[in-house]
């Protein structure tokens, strides 16, 4: 079997290490990982290379391209979506020049490997935006092609991104005598707001969630910014991992989109509080709602439709709710602030 060479930006971040625990135990690759900051030791002891550096360096990811044949390309890299309300313009040059960089690395790839190079996109549920809450609550189950009318940078950030790796595997120099065919196979997926046990995002405004378990468990007092009725959906890291994977891994021919949307469970925060505080009786959270981050949740949808990842990959969640909590978040979390005493 020969060994496929998978290269990842934001290796760091939260996606970034659930992804690498899960490719490394599978066995058969070499991982060469990409991040800003130094990858953290359990992280870095998985990969083949790691490379601290940034993906505005073009000349970094030429030369990296010199040195590897890159199968696939996960460009986990991004700034989140209140970072990016409060750093726009980089926000902007990150997200979007950031995975131009990416995506031209992948053609380069491609015209060197002569084949196709799978380059796989975790989008958002922030390209969509709803224009009020009795929208949102009358919207329900939100379809791919629906309210693509984000109001974050972040949102914008990244239904630009989707459309760019479109016209990579469609359009790219379609004015070329002989324009270049098949060079990207582009798979990106909307995730919900991601929850970890491992690890907590920055900068995010689903962040409430993770932050309300990890603080729970570490026994600390935490302010909720958002109302107890807020809604919009959510998924366990391990299953985030699972959808790449499997989308990754689906046959071409059976794909009807490029962009899918997946979807697991959708509690409001006060559901969210109530299985933690089960677990945690002594948790103390007061709900403070910050109308500014209010806002961008509630421009995000209650529920995703997500029957075309369902038909096609057979997408399916190993986590409902009450499991998500249950069999994985709460005890891995106890562990976790047990170990190191927090
Ligand atoms: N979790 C992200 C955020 O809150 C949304 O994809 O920015």
């Amino acid at each position: 079997m020969s060994i496929k060479t998978i290269l990842i930006t934001g290796a760091n971040g939260e996606i970034g290490h659930g992804l690498i625990e899960q490719l490394s135990e599978q066995g058969g690759m070499h991982i060469v990982a990409m991040d800003m900051v130094p990858l953290d030791e359990t992280v870095r002891l998985r990969c083949h290379r790691v490379v601290t550096g940034d993906i505005l360096d073009s000349h970094l990811l030429e030369t990296l391209s010199t040195e590897h044949n890159f199968d696939a390309i996960y460009h986990l890299a991004a700034l989140l979506s209140t970072r990016a309300e409060r750093q726009p313009t980089l926000a902007h040059r990150v997200n979007v020049d950031g995975s131009l960089n990416l995506l031209e690395i992948a053609v380069t790839q491609s015209r060197l490997q002569g084949r196709e190079i799978k380059f796989i996109y975790p989008s958002s549920i922030a390209v969509y935006g709803l224009p009020d809450i009795a929208t949102k609550q009358k919207a329900g189950k939100v379809r791919e092609d629906q309210w693509l009318t984000p109001r974050t940078m972040y949102g914008i950030n990244k239904l630009y991104t989707e459309q760019l790796g479109k016209y990579y595997a469609n359009y790219y120099r379609q004015l070329d005598a002989e324009p270049p065919k098949g060079q990207i196979d582009f798979r990106g997926v909307r995730f919900p707001g991601l929850i970890s046990a491992a690890t907590l995002p920055t900068g995010g405004t689903s962040d409430y969630a993770p932050e309300m378990l990890h603080m729970a468990a570490k026994k600390k007092p935490y302010a909720c910014f958002v109302r107890e009725d807020t809604c919009i959906p959510f998924m366990a890291m391990p299953d985030a991992i699972s959808a790449l994977l499997n989308l990754q891994s689906a046959p071409l021919e059976k794909l009807s989109r490029m962009i899918y949307n997946v979807g697991a469970f959708n509690p409001s925060a006060a559901e969210v509080f109530r299985i933690i505080q089960k677990a945690f009786p002594k948790s103390d959270v007061t709900f403070e709602a910050d109308y500014r981050r209010q806002a961008i949740i509630d421009s995000w949808p209650a529920d995703v439709d997500d029957s075309a990842s369902r038909t096609d990959w057979n997408w399916k969640p190993k986590y409902d709710l009450e499991r998500a909590f249950e069999d994985y978040l709460i005890p891995a979390v106890r562990e976790r602030y047990a170990i190191k005493g927090q």
